[in-house]
């Protein structure tokens, strides 16, 4: 491949007396570490070396997250901080990038706030950036392409992926939801598919490459094709994915309930190269609390639709999102949100406390709730699902399944995932990207232990 779009920055690295380091941090969901990937991939095939802590960087870069307040704070603290990496290696070019600097009332904030940062890049046309950083490399100034937009998909990207055993592979990009929370739609822009043929040509290369696990990708994956010429959806994609040759295991992330359909079911059931693990937000029990979300489906039919997948796919286990404490949530919305955690019995739950966006239409409703209140029930429900995963844990105790063996953990013990997500500690060391099959011998808070069986 020759990558005519790097040709710019190669040239001018190729010109430095020595190569160049390169640092990126992350931060957000897996839709981030995927384009981090190409960042990288694009940055190492220009010339950079790509290094983990950013002291000896040349460049660093930021991938950034505004879902929720919390998230940006934590990216402020981060910049705040590379200003004592700037005053010790003065020629060094800080990046920003990511959903945060789409926001033109955060991206003015920056430049005003830290005038060392050097360039503020497009999430939605990465291919700019090699050329941003060879004119920086030049120039000294800011350089800022984050405020116009753009609908145009990107391909062609040499890929660093950042774990051996999983390939993370964009369908779609952008949202066209606007639940009434949410800033994603405002920062990542309209729906937009990727091309079918584009996606199978990655697919193929990662199981290739001897990925085993392949994790399909987008804001709001059910409704990938929406937009495309022809005869196709979310669907007909996997079935078509699904047929590749290969040791591998299917994941996609994140599906709307709204959009999923019986014809997704059978398509899992028929295809056993796809996870029996659903990730289906549904982020409140509430139906009140749904439409002032604009989720577009009720909590009944919510528990439908969870009925017919259980009749569809027997095996399948399903996680969630949730959020506590959306304007207007009553003791009673909230109890009626623990009623169908306990319904549903999610294999595992995301929870947040509703984190305030700028813009977004819900910053404008009225929100009497204390934040007391919304962290008291924020344990409440965090108590509940404790107790729901620790009987699942149980179940899996004496029981033997196949696990994908994910690398060793901070301890030194090696660590293998459930089809369900679910990790368990082995009892000896087993090369990762394998996969083995894992006899479950106990669980204690939260963590399971098993022996590999060959
Ligand atoms: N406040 C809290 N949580 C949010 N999410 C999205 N926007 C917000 C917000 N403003 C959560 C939703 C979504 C997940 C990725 O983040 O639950 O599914
Ligand atoms: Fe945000 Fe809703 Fe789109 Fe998910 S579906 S990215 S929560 S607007």
């Amino acid at each position: 491949m020759s990558y005519e779009y790097l040709d710019k920055l190669k040239r001018r690295l190729a010109a430095e007396d020595r190569q160049l380091n390169l640092y990126i941090r992350t931060y957000g969901c897996q839709q981030n570490v995927s384009d981090s990937e190409r960042i990288a991939g694009m940055l190492k095939e220009a010339g950079y070396n790509y290094i983990t802590e950013p002291e000896d960087a040349d460049l660093i870069i930021f991938n950034t997250c505004a879902v929720r307040e919390h998230a940006e704070n934590k990216v402020y603290g981060h910049i705040g901080n590379l200003k004592h990496v700037k005053e010790k290696k003065p020629g060094a070019i800080i990046a920003i990038g990511g959903c945060m600097v789409h926001q033109k009332q955060v991206a003015e904030e920056i430049k005003a706030r830290f005038p060392y940062v050097d360039i503020l890049f497009s999430t939605n046309a990465i291919k700019e950036l090699p050329d941003l950083i060879a004119e920086r490399l030049e120039k000294k100034g800011i350089y800022d392409t984050t405020q116009t937009e753009r609908a145009e998909i990107e391909e062609d990207f040499p890929v660093v992926r950042e774990k051996a055993y999983r390939a993370f592979i964009p369908i779609m990009y952008g949202c066209d939801n606007f639940c009434t929370y949410c800033i994603v739609p405002y920062v990542r822009g309209r729906e937009r598919s990727r091309d079918p043929e584009m996606i199978e040509k990655e697919f193929r290369e990662a199981v290739v490459a001897g990925h085993r696990e392949i994790m399909l990708l987008g804001q709001n994956v059910n409704s990938y094709g929406k937009h495309l010429d022809g005869d196709m959806n979310f669907s007909k994609l996997l079935a078509r994915l699904a047929a590749t040759e290969g040791d591998y295991m299917i994941r996609f992330m994140t599906s709307h309930p709204k959009d999923a359909s019986d014809e997704l079911f059978r398509t899992i059931a028929e295809n056993p190269r796809i996870s029996r693990h659903i990730h289906l937000p549904v982020q409140s029990g509430s139906t009140k609390i749904l439409k002032a979300m604009n989720r577009s489906y009720t909590a009944e039919q919510y528990i439908e639709l969870i009925e017919r997948a259980r009749k569809i796919i027997p095996e399948v286990t399903f996680s969630s999102d949730i959020i506590v404490g959306f304007p207007g949530e009553t003791e009673e919305d909230f109890e009626q949100t623990i009623e169908l955690v306990k319904k549903v019995r999610y294999q595992s739950l995301f929870t947040f406390i509703y984190s305030k966006r700028s813009g977004t239409i819900a910053a404008k409703m009225d929100d009497p709730t204390p934040h007391k209140v919304k962290t008291e029930r924020f344990a409440r429900l965090l108590r509940v699902q404790d107790e729901i995963a620790s009987e699942f844990d149980t179940v899996y105790v004496g029981n033997t399944y196949r696990c994908l063996v994910t690398g060793v953990n901070d301890n030194g013990i090696t660590e293998a995932r459930m089809d369900n997500n679910a990790v368990v500690e082995l009892d000896r060391a087993v090369p990762e990207n394998t996969f083995a099959n894992i006899h479950i011998t106990r669980s204690e808070h939260h963590r399971l232990f098993g022996e590999v069986r060959d």
